[in-house]
């Protein structure tokens, strides 16, 4: 079954398309991210999962129930921590977390429990006593997403959770994410952040201008950045001859080369350096060393969206 099955979503607000026909399958048990540069759409496609918004048309399914029909259903699966944490109380944070824990159904006794241990966790407990606008904006992140960590959601959504937070935390999030997901959670976030992706997300979909632009594994997604590798061969030899063998390969597209040294751009680069290697030998020339990188981050999401991180 699909955690979450989003069917030819449509989002306009007034003159402005949001997203526009999406489609996308978030499997149970994975941890999913969206990525994409600001106003791609991210957050109204989370928002509408967790059924703050409607589908202007198509439909989002969680666990198969409709958000558009079945809005109450969904809410029970679904926990959100929101990119803008807002204050709507007035009360501390601790007395906030208290009340949430209430009402996701621990007992009195245990929810004292788990909100302390929470905010033990994510270095929140000396807030305990202050006022939401004492709060410096990593610490009003850090309480949106205690919430969702003390409500364990089978759909558990956070929205850029790091946005703002200090290395540490960043890494603790991390951390909770991957145990949310061991402990059966189905885990969204969406983020800026390609090297945040590719550190805790399964599977990543890449939005730009409300539209779904690819999917898959980094790993994927950097293999289908064309003459995406790049390969760094040291050689002893005569240079036009390691050239002519070097160009025989398929799928060689740019190259440099030096008295001892070719780079070359190719995919896949690190299925194929055995071939370069045999190719080069075959020739008569030596080979001293092979290097083989991959496309950056950027690299990647530069080639699907046409902005670097960050751009409008
Ligand atoms: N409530 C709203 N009313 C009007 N327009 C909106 C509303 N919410 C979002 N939009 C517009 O929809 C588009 C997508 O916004 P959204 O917040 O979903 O993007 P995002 O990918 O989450 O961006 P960011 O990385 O900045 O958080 C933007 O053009 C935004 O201005
Ligand atoms: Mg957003």
């Amino acid at each position: 079954m699909a955690a979450v099955k989003i069917v030819n979503f449509v989002k306009r607000f007034g003159e402005v398309t949001a997203v526009n026909n999406l489609n996308l399958e978030i499997y149970e048990g994975e941890i999913f991210g969206l990525l994409g540069p600001n106003g791609s759409g991210k957050s109204t496609t989370l928002l509408t999962i967790a059924t703050v918004y409607k589908p202007t048309s198509g439909d989002i399914y969680v666990f198969e129930h409709s958000v558009s029909r079945e809005g109450d259903t969904v809410r029970k699966f679904v926990g959100i921590a929101f990119q803008e944490p807002k204050a709507m109380w007035v009360d501390t944070p601790y007395e906030l977390l208290l009340w949430h824990a209430m009402i996701v159904g621990y007992t009195s006794h245990e929810a004292k429990n788990v909100v302390k241990e929470t905010m033990e966790r994510l270095n929140l407990w000396e807030h305990r006593k202050k006022q939401f606008y004492q709060l410096s904006g990593g610490t009003r992140k850090k309480l949106e997403i205690a919430k969702v960590m003390i409500q364990r959601p089978r759909l558990a959504i956070f929205d850029e959770p790091t946005a703002q937070v200090d290395v540490i935390t960043k890494h603790a999030l991390w951390d909770v994410v991957r145990e949310m997901r061991d402990n059966g959670s189905t885990v969204i976030v969406a983020t800026n952040d390609m090297f945040e992706a590719e550190k805790i997300c399964e599977r990543i979909a890449i939005m730009y201008r409300g539209e779904l632009r690819t999917l898959g594994s980094v790993k994927e997604l950097k293999d289908q950045v064309p003459g995406g590798d790049v390969v760094e061969v040291s050689f002893e030899g005569d240079r036009e001859e390691a050239k002519d063998a070097l160009l025989k390969l398929d799928g060689i597209g740019r190259y440099m080369l030096g008295n001892d040294k070719i780079v070359a751009y190719l995919n896949k680069g690190e299925e194929r350096a055995a071939e370069i290697v045999s190719a080069l030998m075959s020739a008569g020339i030596k080979v001293k060393r092979i290097m083989v990188q991959e496309p950056t981050l950027d690299d990647v999401f530069f080639y699907f969206t046409g902005a670097r991180l960050g751009e409008g």
